[in-house]
């Protein structure tokens, strides 16, 4: 068994709902998980993985996984880490790789991550504030494919031993 961190930066809650579904897939594999908002004090030492995924917002991984990364590198840069991203306002997520962006993909270089994931995103019709509003008119929906995240999740929990 081993234990996992899942942290995650995310602004309208769909991100942190992506870690969950990943922290339960691990768990049905019989590993430990803790799932947590990547802004929370947290001691990254003492997990044998860590899971760290952000939304994405105007070409930029969420900020709080940023920091998770930098407030974190030396600790991380010695575990088994993975990313993910959740974005796309369409089906195009599920039906090819779509790689990270540019900060996500530095961070993954610096910390030698193992794998990366992009997932669809989630954009409520009655999303607040400007551009979201805007865009809300015509790509809200939720992309999100619960089955994907899962087959991820799992191919990770094999690869833990
Ligand atoms: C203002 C705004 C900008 C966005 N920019 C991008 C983008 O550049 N690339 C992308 O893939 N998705 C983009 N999205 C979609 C979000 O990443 C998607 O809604 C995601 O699920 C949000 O995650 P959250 O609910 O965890 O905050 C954008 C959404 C909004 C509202």
């Amino acid at each position: 068994m081993a234990r996992v961190l899942v942290a995650y930066g995310s602004k309208r809650g769909s991100t942190a709902e992506i870690a969950e579904w990943i922290g339960a897939a691990l768990r049905e594999e019989g590993h430990q998980a803790d799932v947590l908002p990547a802004h929370a004090a947290v001691d990254a030492r003492g997990y044998d993985a860590v899971i760290l995924g952000g939304a994405v917002y105007m070409g930029s991984w969420h900020r709080d996984a940023r920091r998770f990364a930098r407030r974190h590198e030396k600790t991380l840069q010695s575990s088994s880490v993975w990313m993910f991203s959740s974005g796309p306002l369409d089906r195009s997520a599920e039906e090819k790789d779509i790689p990270p962006v540019r900060k996500a993909a530095k961070w993954m270089a610096r910390l030698g991550a193992i794998g990366h994931m992009t997932f669809g995103g989630r954009l409520a019709a009655d999303a607040r504030g400007f551009p979201a509003s805007a865009m809300a008119r015509t790509m809200a929906g939720d992309f999100r494919n619960p089955e994907q995240v899962r087959a991820w999740a799992k191919s990770i929990a094999g690869q833990l031993g």
